[in-house]
């Protein structure tokens, strides 16, 4: 089965996507933001299924809104154990059966790959939703359509990214998008967690590579996005975890050291990464960011649906 290339079929990452695929996305999303429809008959016939092998709250949610809003219809899962992998049934005939159903699938699996192998079985377009701690394309594109919604441009922003950026999928997919895009990229991480050098790698073909630093209060000093994550609990060893826990926190006394139209992002859920307090700035725009998902999965959905 091909890759999607920029024609758009499977979105497995951000390298899927050429610069204009990505810009035709936002521009979809910002009209749909704005309250565009398609026309009633467009999607109407078509049916998107959600596979959630992981928990989650925004994706599945903002992806099946999403669905909705188009005029199309959804089926799916959020409970694994409720479906025949509880059996011992393969990923891959789990995919081919659904891609049987319905003309796209979304996918959330633990494992890094899934979302490819499920591309190499599936006669319908997969859209990954998260696999493992590899990719997660999605939260990618609606983090930049946030930096364009915020603060008016996609490109030319200093951007750190803070955190498990070692098993945190998001900041994966969204260094090599926002490095093709021309912004300057620091990354501020526990030690032990930094950026795994193949993501350092692919930056660095489409850009300027990024700074590291584990000076945060002097990263921060100098950015105007400051992109913070969770540590992925999951995805290690709880001692590791309770040795990492609690190991950065944004607060005043880090922000008294930033620029006041800081912009403060994060792909949610936070743990305690961000003190709550934080929330009632005006740079906090993590919950707006949250909503953008909406409108940036109508615009990945209608441009799969109408070429497929
Ligand atoms: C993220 C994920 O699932 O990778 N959540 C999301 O999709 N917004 C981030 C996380 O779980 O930390």
């Amino acid at each position: 089965m091909p890759r999607s290339g920029p024609g758009g079929r499977h979105l497995l990452d951000v390298d899927d996507l050429s610069d204009d695929a990505v810009e035709d996305i936002l521009r979809r999303a910002a009209s749909f933001a704005a309250g565009a429809r398609p026309h009633s008959s467009d999607f109407a016939d078509r049916l998107i299924a959600t596979l959630f092998f992981e928990p989650s709250t925004r994706t599945r949610l903002s992806f099946e809104a999403a669905a909705h809003r188009l005029g199309a219809r959804v089926i799916g899962f959020s409970d694994a154990g409720a479906t025949s992998a509880r059996k011992g049934e393969s990923l891959e005939d789990t995919i081919r059966t659904i891609a049987g159903y319905a003309d796209l699938l979304v996918l959330r699996h633990p494992e890094p790959g899934s979302a490819a192998r499920a591309a190499r079985v599936s006669q319908v377009p997969i859209v990954n939703a998260g696999d493992g701690d590899h990719a997660h394309p999605t939260q990618a594109l609606l983090d930049l359509y946030t930096l364009q919604a915020e603060r008016g441009a996609t490109r030319g922003h200093s951007v750190v990214l803070l955190g498990d950026l070692r098993h945190g999928r998001t900041v994966h997919s969204l260094a090599v998008l926002l490095t093709r895009f021309g912004n300057q990229v620091t990354l501020v991480a526990p030690p032990g967690l930094e950026m795994p050098a193949e993501v350092i790698a692919k930056c660095r073909e489409s850009g300027a590579a990024p700074r590291q630093t584990h000076d945060l209060g002097e990263a921060v000093a100098d950015a105007d996005v400051l992109y913070v994550t969770r540590i992925q609990k999951e995805r290690m060893d709880p001692a590791d975890y309770a040795r990492l826990s609690g190991s950065y926190r944004v607060d005043a006394a880090l922000l008294s050291r930033a620029s006041s139209d800081l912009l403060v992002l994060h792909p949610l859920p936070r743990v305690d990464e961000i003190d709550p307090a934080v929330d009632d700035g005006p740079g906090a725009a993590y919950f707006r960011q949250a909503a953008n998902g909406v409108p940036v999965r109508m615009a990945i959905l209608a441009r799969i649906l109408e070429k497929n």
